[in-house]
């Protein structure tokens, strides 16, 4: 895949993943927008950025505005920011954190998409990321809540593409697995690194597939199918 002219908003390029992947495709010579709620690290960014909270309504349009003013094509789209909480599912759940986790993971994707098409319609080769996870297929006891939005990306990415193959838009999930950013810190023990994950990511993105298993997530599927009920239960610690 030839990245490079190519216009791209990655969300959430101030950390992690994104910020790696920001990193590369200006490396392939890309236009590369970003958006985080970290002015510091924007300020950093040699992407275009902007500060923009996607858990909000508003914050999503606001970047929607300002992306629609910087371009009026987008052939990449990756939909990257993301939060992971410990939830304990008991009477004193914390709402709002719930809502904050289910609009920053799943919400913002759905709706930056719907905003986004025009924009895409017009773009080369164009496509839609989605950064699941291994935790989709075999979830952990501590994030309920984020596995599920995992699940329901995946999904919808399906449904999706369903949608928007007559249109020549792709529809990539990316189901990622352990990997060493700060939202991983502490469990960094057989994660892999970010920078390695990347070049496996363009690679996939590359060879046209539309479901990437990265890294020891190419696992899963073959768990899933030899051993179900083993599959589901393979990360319940982790
Ligand atoms: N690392 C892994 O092992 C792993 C595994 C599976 C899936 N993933 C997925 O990969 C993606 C990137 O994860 P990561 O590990 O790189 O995490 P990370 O280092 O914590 O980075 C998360 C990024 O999302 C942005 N973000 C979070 N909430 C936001 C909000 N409300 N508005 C705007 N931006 C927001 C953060 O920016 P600000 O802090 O500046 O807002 C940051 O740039 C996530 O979707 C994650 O679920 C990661």
């Amino acid at each position: 895949m030839n990245l490079s002219g190519k216009t791209a908003l990655v969300t959430g390029g101030t950390s992690g993943i994104g910020e790696a992947l920001v990193r590369a495709l200006l490396a392939e010579g890309a236009r590369v927008l970003t958006c985080g709620r970290n002015e510091h690290a924007l300020a950093r960014s040699e992407a275009e950025a902007i500060a923009c909270d996607l858990a909000t309504h508003d914050g999503r349009a606001s970047l929607v505005e300002w992306v629609a003013k910087q371009t009026d094509a987008l052939d990449v789209l990756v939909h990257n920011a993301g939060i992971q909480r410990e939830v304990r599912i008991d009477p004193d759940l914390d709402e709002d954190a719930v809502e904050q986790e289910l609009a920053t993971n799943l919400l913002a994707p759905i709706t930056l998409t719907a905003a986004l098409l025009p924009l895409l319609e017009r773009g080369r080769e164009p496509m839609v990321v989605q950064l699941s996870s291994g935790l989709a297929i075999a979830p952990k006891a501590s994030a309920p809540v984020y596995c599920a939005t995992k699940a329901a990306l995946s999904n919808f990415s399906r449904g999706l593409r369903f949608q928007l193959e007559p249109k020549g838009i792709r529809v990539v999930d990316v189901v990622t697995p352990l990997v060493k950013t700060p939202m991983t810190a502490g469990r960094h023990d057989g994660a892999m690194e970010v920078d390695d994950f990347v070049s496996k990511l363009l690679r996939g993105l590359s060879a046209g597939r539309d479901e990437l298993y990265l890294g020891k997530a190419r696992l899963l599927p073959w768990l899933v199918r030899l051993a179900p009920d083993r599959a589901r239960n393979v990360l319940r610690d982790s």
